[in-house]
């Protein structure tokens, strides 16, 4: 079982990214489910229901969240009918949606699962004792178990990978939109990555317009942060092919695309 997944997608320049190249990745690397992490699709902050409507029309499967789930109102209107999306599974117990999906891929089940961190992050429950709960819960049905922990800080990252290792098949990591080039299958057979970077605007800071957040920096003034259109774009991703038997993963690449790394079919 091969899966892709596709780091934050950040505004239009990041879905435009996904529109045109996924039927290229999918031509090249024939993944069998395709994952997005859809936090920062609408403009940066959030998702829409017409967003998350497109993305699956466009051929994912499961698309994930993190600190930015609750950005756009609408959200609240469509999550708990959304089964194809996922939220930070710890977030406190009572909030709309859910962290855990199953998807029938040919047959075989794979769990999705998405936790967020807490360092430098808003206080919410253990990310670390909420997935032993959710490992129990999905090795009743599949061996197949994909995390994406959309977290800041590397090392908390890198605990999670160790913590997970031989358990689960692949711990993606999110959020800070810049790829790290550690990918690696750990010892026990879960592949790893500490971020997978984010599909969006290349020419700027972290997706948004550089101009305003080096005003930020030189300046200290409010700044109003807005998704940079007028640059290149880039799609960041990380492919990782599982046993389904066993559900350790046999290898792990990543995916970059942008004008310093063009892609090849
Ligand atoms: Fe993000
Ligand atoms: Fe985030």
């Amino acid at each position: 079982m091969k899966i892709l997944f596709i780091g934050d997608v950040a505004g239009s320049p990041g879905r435009d990214m996904v529109q045109e190249y996924l039927p290229k990745l999918k031509e090249k690397y024939r993944p069998h489910m395709t994952i997005i992490n859809g936090e920062n699709a609408a403009s940066g902050k959030g998702i829409t229901e017409k967003i998350y409507k497109q993305f699956l029309e466009w051929g994912t499967q499961t698309i994930t969240m993190g600190n930015h789930t609750w950005d756009k109102k609408d959200i609240f209107e469509f999550i708990d009918d959304a089964k194809n999306m996922i939220r930070p599974a710890n977030f406190p117990e009572g909030t709309p949606g859910k962290g855990i999906t199953f998807t029938n891929v040919n047959g075989t089940e794979v769990a999705v699962i998405n936790v967020q961190g807490r360092t430098f992050l808003p206080a919410i429950d253990d990310p670390f004792r909420k997935m032993d709960e959710l490992i129990e819960e999905s090795k009743k049905r599949t061996n197949i178990i994909f995390v994406d922990f959309h977290a800041e800080a590397t090392s908390e990252k890198q605990a999670m990978g160790w913590y997970l290792d031989g358990r689960v098949s692949a711990v993606v990591g999110t959020h800070t939109h810049t790829q790290t080039a550690d990918e690696r299958i750990l010892p026990n057979g879960t592949a790893y990555i500490t971020d997978v970077g984010m599909t969006g605007p290349y020419d700027s800071i972290l997706g948004m317009e550089k101009e305003a957040v080096l005003k930020k920096f030189l300046t200290s003034l409010p700044v109003r942060f807005e998704i940079d259109k007028k640059g290149r774009k880039q799609l960041n991703g990380f492919l990782v092919t599982i046993d389904n038997n066993s559900g350790k993963a046999t290898n792990a690449e990543r995916i970059l695309i942008n004008d310093d790394h063009p892609f090849f079919s």
